[in-house]
């Protein structure tokens, strides 16, 4: 079959802090031909997270992406040519299919994906690694009970929204943190949240106080510091600390810092636990039946927030250190 160049988007340059235009170029590459074990995969949806800044890292704990090659992301495609027993054409998957158009990837890296009729960006975000991350969160690793004080950081986002939703499903209730007055609305009328704060407005940490006066049992942290060491202070005798992301830290990963008021922990007797979706891998398909049942019944609200085009990347791909994402950022070229 004939395959026209690739286009893909290649990390030029390693970031300082958060990444400028010049740490990217768009590039047509040619597509070298399929050797035995690979599959060929046309890609149509692009997942942008957080975690991909920290692939941009020379010491990232996965692996990083090497310079001027495709940047790493997660992606669902279709198979247009395979040299592997467990593929054929046409077959919809899902991998670190890159920024790309094409991805020339191993078989075995690939998973075949069932889909009805919902978008392919769903299984990159509510039914991907940012639901399933708040699925596991909030009933495995932790099971809020009616009445238990659940604070939730990034509460808008991909992940934040779900955690949000099901502690509150769970009875508890449920204070979110978010930036602006639009998100915190959103939080509050569509996602149903009992409170919200806007850390970005002026005394964000008296206005969390005032909203948690029975104090914290859970604390779902995506942020890190300082949020981290202000639900320190708010946390209630044996409550549990959840440290599932910090993207407050992406900015010097050389660095990241850790809560000043660590020793709130032994003091008021609390668990840290951490933990990465990729911890429940074997249980993916029972957190997808079960979310797709709740958003089968419009008992699950979430967002999607999509641009086209490879070009575009750059642009959107800074929105989820700035808030200016509104719900999971999805790119197709
Ligand atoms: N452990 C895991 O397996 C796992 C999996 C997926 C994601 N995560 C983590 O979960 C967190 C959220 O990821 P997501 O994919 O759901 O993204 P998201 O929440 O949809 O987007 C990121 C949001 O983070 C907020 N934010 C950015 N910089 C911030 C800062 N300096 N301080 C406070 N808030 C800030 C912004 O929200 P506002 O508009 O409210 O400012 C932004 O919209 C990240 O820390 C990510 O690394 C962990």
């Amino acid at each position: 079959m004939e395959i026209p160049q690739n286009e893909c988007i290649v990390l030029a340059a390693r970031p300082s802090g958060l990444p400028e235009a010049a740490c990217w170029r768009l590039e047509c590459r040619d597509v070298p031909p399929v050797i035995p074990g690979q599959v060929l995969v046309e890609v149509d949806t692009i997942s942008i997270d957080p975690a991909m800044r920290a692939w941009m890292d020379e010491f990232c704990y996965l692996g990083c992406v090497e310079l001027n090659q495709p940047m790493w992301a997660f992606g669902i495609g279709r198979v247009v040519d395979s040299a592997s027993p467990d593929f054929e054409p046409g077959d919809t998957v899902r991998g670190l299919l890159g920024v790309q158009r094409y991805s020339l990837i191993a078989g075995d890296e690939l998973e075949t994906l069932e889909i009805s009729d919902e978008p392919h960006s769903w299984h990159l975000g509510i039914f991907g690694m940012p639901g399933l991350t708040g699925y596991f969160g909030m009933t495995d690793l932790v099971q809020p009970r009616p009445g238990q004080q659940v604070l939730v950081s990034t509460a808008a986002g991909a992940v934040g929204s779900v955690v949000a939703q099901l502690a509150k499903r769970a009875g508890a209730r449920v204070v979110g943190i978010a930036g602006g007055t639009d998100k915190n609305r959103f939080c509050l009328d569509e996602l149903g949240l009992d409170a919200c704060v806007d850390y970005k407005a002026a005394n964000y940490e008296q206005n969390l106080a005032a909203a948690l006066p029975d104090g914290v049992d859970i604390y779902f942290d995506n942020v890190g510091v300082p949020t981290l060491d202000m639900a320190l202070r708010l946390m209630n005798e044996c409550g549990t600390v959840i440290a599932c992301g910090a993207i407050n830290q992406f900015q010097h990963m050389d660095r990241v810092e850790g809560p000043t008021e660590y020793l709130k922990i032994p003091e008021r007797k609390l668990s840290f636990l951490g933990f990465t979706c990729f911890h429940y891998l074997e249980r993916f398909h029972e957190g997808v039946t079960a979310l797709r049942a709740l958003v089968e019944r419009g008992e699950l609200v979430f967002k999607e927030d999509i641009a086209i085009g490879l070009a575009n990347f750059p642009e959107h791909f800074l929105k989820q250190f700035t808030g200016q994402n509104q719900g999971k950022l999805i790119l197709k070229p």
